[in-house]
C-alpha cells in the first residue's frame, strides 16, 4: 500500500457517516493531504451501476445471498479501479462504507451469513481499512434523517425500525470484535461536535 492510508466510515442508514466522511476529507485536504473520498456500494463506474441494482426497488428484490455477491462484485471493482491505485500513489482513501457493512447487513441482520461473508472477503477483497469510524446514532433519529432525504435509494431503510435497531447492535458488536481498528463515535450530537471527535482520532492515527 506504499504510503497510503485507508479510512472507512460505517453506521446505520442516516447515522451521519457521509457527512462525517466529507468533513474529515475537507479537514485533511486543508492540512495539505491528498485525499480520495469515495463510497460503497459504488466508487467506480462499474460499481456505481451495480449500486443502482442494490439500493432501488422493493426490499425483497434480492435475497441476502444474492446481495453478498453483488456487494462483493461492486467492492472488487471499487478496489481495483479506485482504492488500490490511490493507496499505491500514497493518498489517503476515505470510504463511506466498506466490508464491515456486508458483515453487519448481510452477515448478521438480513441473514445469519457471517461465515460466508468472511470467506468471500478473504477470497476476493483481502484488505481491511487502517482505521474505521463507526458513527453510532440512535436508530429512530437516524431513520428519520435518512428518509427525510427522499433520495430514492431507500430500499434498506424500508426494512423498518426493528431492522435498523438490529443493525445498530451489529455495528456495536463489530467495534468490540475489532477494537484496534474500529472506533465507536457518538453520532447523537451536532455534526461539528461529532467531527471534532473524529478529527482527534484521525490526527493521532495519521501522525
Ligand atoms: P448517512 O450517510 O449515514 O446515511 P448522512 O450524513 O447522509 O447520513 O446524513 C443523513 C441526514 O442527516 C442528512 O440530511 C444530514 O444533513 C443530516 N445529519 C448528518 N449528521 C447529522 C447530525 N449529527 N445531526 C443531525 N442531522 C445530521
Ligand atoms: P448508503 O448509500 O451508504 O446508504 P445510507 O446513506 O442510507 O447509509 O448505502 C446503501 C445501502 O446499502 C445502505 O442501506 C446499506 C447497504 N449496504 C449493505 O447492505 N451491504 C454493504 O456491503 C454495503 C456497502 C451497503
Amino acid at each position: 500500500m506504499a504510503g497510503g492510508r485507508f479510512i472507512s466510515f460505517e453506521g446505520i442508514d442516516g447515522s451521519g457517516k457521509s457527512t462525517q466522511a466529507r468533513l474529515l476529507a475537507e479537514y485533511l485536504r486543508g492540512e495539505g493531504r491528498e485525499v480520495v473520498l469515495t463510497r460503497e456500494p459504488g466508487g467506480a463506474p462499474g460499481a456505481e451501476e451495480i449500486r443502482r441494482l442494490l439500493v432501488e426497488g422493493a426490499p425483497e428484490r434480492w435475497s441476502p445471498e444474492s446481495e453478498i455477491l453483488l456487494f462483493t462484485a461492486a467492492r472488487r471493482d471499487h478496489l481495483e479501479k479506485t482504492i488500490l491505485p490511490a493507496l499505491e500513489a500514497g493518498r489517503i482513501v476515505i470510504s463511506d462504507r466498506f466490508a464491515d457493512s456486508t458483515r453487519v447487513y448481510q452477515g448478521a441482520t438480513r441473514g445469519d451469513l457471517r461465515a460466508v461473508v468472511d470467506r468471500l472477503h478473504e477470497l476476493m477483497i483481502g484488505i481491511e481499512p487502517d482505521l474505521t469510524f463507526i458513527i453510532d446514532t440512535e436508530p429512530k433519529a437516524a431513520l428519520r434523517r435518512g428518509l427525510a432525504r427522499e433520495s430514492g435509494e431507500d430500499r434498506f431503510e424500508e426494512f423498518g425500525l426493528p431492522f435498523q435497531e438490529k443493525l445498530s447492535a451489529g455495528f456495536t458488536a463489530l467495534a468490540e470484535e475489532f477494537p484496534a481498528r474500529c472506533k465507536l463515535i457518538d453520532g447523537n450530537r451536532p455534526p461539528e461536535e461529532v467531527a471534532e471527535s473524529v478529527r482527534a482520532i484521525a490526527r493521532r492515527a495519521l501522525a
